[in-house]
């Protein structure tokens, strides 16, 4: 699998590299995707399950990414968050449309710790810290002025812009991957598809039919 005479021995197209490590190849995928996209290249599919194995699927946007894994940020009472603290088994999908690539990734999460959380929603303008405590995410409004006098109220309890205490049910979620495919479009429908297995901490490498 290591590049012979500047050939990559499994013959797939330059924009794959040859790295051992998928997260170094995603970061590199990533960076271009900031130059290219219009908007939120950082925006990613996350898709969850139900206790009755129904999957359901959202947007959300990455926040965080190192070896260890891809972090977004939510309400842990929604519906998604509910759905992976019943089964952490979740994955993520990309997709640069600019770029017409994509990459999957499948693993477990686990919750990000109690700094990183903080550090996060710290950083986050005014308005979407009121909003994290003001929103009972995927519960049924009875109508939008509910919503917009929460807001008021969460305004007036916290009115100092530096000091919003992040609640207690709004953190961040890791996905540990297991795999991470990456996929890059070719004429004609004739795709390349790069796969990383985790196998016994290590990562393999595997070419899949398109
Ligand atoms: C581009 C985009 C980015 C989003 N980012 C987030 C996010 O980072 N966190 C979040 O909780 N919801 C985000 N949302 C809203 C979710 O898609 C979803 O509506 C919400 O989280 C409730 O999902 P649930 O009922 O499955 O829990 C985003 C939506 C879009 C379209």
């Amino acid at each position: 699998m290591n590049q012979k005479n500047g050939k990559n021995s499994l013959g797939i197209d330059i924009c794959f590299e040859d790295l051992d490590n998928p997260i170094e190849l995603f970061k590199k995928w990533f960076s271009k995707a900031e130059e290219t996209e219009i908007n939120d290249p950082n925006a990613v599919a996350v898709a969850t399950s139900n206790k009755n194995n129904q999957p359901n699927v959202r947007m959300v946007l990455l926040k965080g990414l190192s070896d260890k894994g891809f972090v977004f940020y939510t309400n842990f009472n929604s519906r998604k968050g509910n759905e992976l603290k019943d089964n952490q088994k979740a994955s993520m999908c990309f997709h640069w449309k600019s770029l017409r690539r994509q990459v999957r990734v499948i693993g477990k999460v686990e919750e990000v710790s109690e700094n990183e959380a903080d550090d996060y929603f710290n950083s986050r303008p005014y308005k979407n810290r009121i909003g994290a405590w003001a929103s009972s995410q995927s519960e049924i409004l009875d109508q939008r002025e509910t919503f917009l006098n929460r807001i008021k109220d969460f305004e007036k309890k916290y009115p100092d812009q530096q000091n919003v205490p992040r609640p207690p049910h709004w953190s961040g979620w890791r996905l540990l991957p297991e795999e991470i495919e990456f996929w890059l479009d070719g004429e004609g429908r004739i795709h390349e598809r790069l796969n990383y297995k985790k196998n016994n901490y290590k990562w393999e490498r595997e070419l899949l039919y398109p």
